[in-house]
């Protein structure tokens, strides 16, 4: 006699087989864009010191600033591939990322946007040759990534200076 469950059975065994690795490695990519994610915001975190040095000095080097301008600038607009679903604490992932970047995903964008709008205008003022407008740009736009911090990010980071 025929077996009608054969094929139904076979299927699940299938799919059994492909779905547990495709899961697996979905976690292992999750895991990775936090590990790089953790990496950029070091970068952004480079460069933003570095702009901070040259804003603090009488005479800033306004070619040092205008390199490390850019990288801010270039981290900021890639920022917003950094969060992908997934990727956050509630997915049992080491992060320093809070939940809220993922449940108050409006806010977040807001602020995303609000730093973009700064570091955009950073990179124009060190274009420029005005140390006091560099200064107080360096300052409007570390606001932004303080105020992120403090309602998306753990505390507890490395850098104080950032709003832990
Ligand atoms: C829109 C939100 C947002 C903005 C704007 C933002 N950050 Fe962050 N930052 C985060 C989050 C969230 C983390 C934690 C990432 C993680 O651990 O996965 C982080 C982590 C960091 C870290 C790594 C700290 C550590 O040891 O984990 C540094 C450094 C940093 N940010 C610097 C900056 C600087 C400098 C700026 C502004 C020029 C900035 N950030 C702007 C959200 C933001």
């Amino acid at each position: 006699m025929r077996n009608n469950f054969g094929p139904t059975v076979v299927i699940a065994a299938m799919l059994a087989v492909l779905t547990a690795p495709a899961s697996w490695a979905a976690d292992a990519a999750m895991q990775k864009a936090a590990k790089e994610r953790h990496e950029n915001f070091h970068h952004l975190g480079d460069a933003f010191e570095g702009i901070e040095k040259e804003a603090k000095k009488r005479k800033p080097d306004m070619t040092a600033a205008q390199k490390f301008a850019a990288d801010i600038d270039r981290l900021a607009q890639a920022q917003s591939t950094w969060f992908p679903v997934g990727s956050g604490p509630d997915d049992g992932i080491k992060t320093k990322a809070k939940a809220e970047v993922w449940t108050k995903p409006a806010e977040f964008q807001a602020i995303h946007e609000r730093f973009l709008r700064e570091a955009a205008k950073l990179k124009d003022v060190a274009a420029g040759v005005d140390a006091q407008a560099l200064a107080a740009q360096v300052e409007t736009t570390g606001q932004t990534c303080s105020d992120c911090h403090i309602g998306f990010r753990k505390k507890g980071g490395l850098l104080s200076l950032f709003g832990d």
